[in-house]
């Protein structure tokens, strides 16, 4: 019997070269296999690696905020598409089967982080599970693969943002009961806002979650577990929602801006300052952004003044120059949340919201989808029927 994956293995893959060139599904090649050692299966040539065909996976907007920021310059090999991905481990090393416990037929998930290399909108993803750590596997009669892909890097971020900064006793993925906790989330129909206030009240049982959104998500927000809502979109010109949010009269032991902006922050429309809002840094409160002072907008290049002014102030509330502690989350793939949330998925505590699904040939409209930025959840591209 002869291996059913020739050497080299080739696959169809979403690819692009620079930003004046569209995202496309084109023929990959990879030399991947040992092709001395005699086997039916033939080996990876590394033994810290696994091979998975990809079963589905979904775009985040850092996918199109590379794509926008990569230059002609860099225009001679072609760069992989997306981070997120679900699928079926066909081979695994003998190191990540022995150290991770991978083995070919496990279902497996998470968030392949390689900006500039290859995505995950491909029929296979080659990839070594001691660098991208938040790989895990997960039950199929559970989740489902579309569901099992529209997660990790949107969870992962959530996970940090709730978990990372906030000192507080018994306030730990294991879960506990808060009820006199509040939690305020601006942009909380993001994908990531989504998670935050599930993660707050389903985990960590807190008892006031604000959630900041459109009139249009508040229901499903509250569905989620938001305790209150403050429509942004309601706000006249010249004012600010913070005003709404200081008369539902809480002081937050956590802030996470999942939008960008400065509202919360200070707001000379509304006379507040974040003191107005967050508990006293002693009390281990903090503020978390994803993004920073300016709102994101996906197809622009990074605006790495907005990022290093973030990263000025985080230095400074960590030296005491900031009466708060606020920090810039920057996602990495990391066990610790991979586990929790694979538990809560499966256990039914926290549920994915998904806003389409289209083939990976669509990966164009996809895109263009994501980039209105009213995806009403994750934008999910099934890879195999
Ligand atoms: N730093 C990091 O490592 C990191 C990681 C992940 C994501 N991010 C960033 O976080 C942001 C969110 O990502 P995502 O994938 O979760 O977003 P997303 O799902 O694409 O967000 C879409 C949602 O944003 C809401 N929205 C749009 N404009 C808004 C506004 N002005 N105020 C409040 N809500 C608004 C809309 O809900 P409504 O109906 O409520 O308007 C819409 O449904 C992006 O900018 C992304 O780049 C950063």
């Amino acid at each position: 019997m002869t291996d059913p994956l020739p050497s080299p293995l080739t696959y169809r893959a979403v690819t692009y070269r620079h930003n004046a060139t569209p995202p496309e599904v084109t023929t990959v090649s990879v030399d991947i296999f040992d092709t001395k050692r005699t086997s039916t299966a033939l080996p990876l040539k590394d033994d810290s690696t696994m091979l998975i065909e990809v079963h589905a996976a979904a775009l985040n907007p850092v996918d199109i905020v590379l794509m926008t920021a990569t230059p002609r310059i860099a225009g001679a090999w072609r760069k992989g598409v997306g981070r997120d991905f679900s699928g079926r481990v066909v081979r695994a090393g003998a190191r990540v089967t022995a150290e991770r416990g991978f083995r070919a037929g496990d279902s497996v998930m998470g968030m392949y982080a390689l900006p500039l290399g290859n995505g995950t909108v491909a029929e296979y993803l080659h990839m070594n599970p001691f660098w991208h750590g938040s790989v895990t596997k997960f039950d199929p009669a559970k989740l489902s693969y579309e569901q099992a892909a529209a997660w990790p890097l949107a969870g992962g971020t959530a996970y940090m943002s709730v978990f990372d900064h906030v000192r507080i006793d018994g306030w730990t993925p294991a879960g506990g009961s808060h009820p006199d906790r509040a939690v305020l989330v601006l942009g909380a129909g993001t994908a990531v806002g989504r998670f935050v206030v599930q993660i707050a009240r389903a985990v960590l049982g807190v008892g006031a979650v604000v959630a900041v959104c459109s009139g249009a998500s508040a229901a499903e927000l509250r569905e989620l577990g938001a305790t209150h809502t403050v429509d942004y979109t309601a706000v006249k010109p010249g004012q600010s929602y913070a005003s709404d949010v200081r008369a539902l009269g809480f002081k937050y032991d956590l802030i996470v801006d999942c939008v960008g902006g400065y509202d919360i922050l200070s707001s000379p429309a509304a006379g507040t300052t974040i003191y107005d809002f967050i508990k006293p840094k002693a009390e281990g409160s903090a503020y978390v952004t994803l993004i920073g002072d300016a709102k994101g907008v996906y197809r622009s290049r990074p605006a790495l003044v907005n990022v290093s002014w973030c990263k000025l102030r985080q230095l400074a509330s960590r030296v005491g120059l900031v009466g708060y502690t606020y920090a810039l989350i920057l996602t990495e793939p990391r066990r610790d949340w991979a586990q929790a949330f694979g538990e809560w998925l499966e256990a039914g505590k926290i549920r994915v919201d998904i806003d389409s699904v289209r083939d990976m040939a669509e990966i164009q409209a996809a895109i263009d989808h994501l980039a209105t930025n009213r995806a009403r959840g994750k934008v999910v591209l099934r890879v195999r029927k």
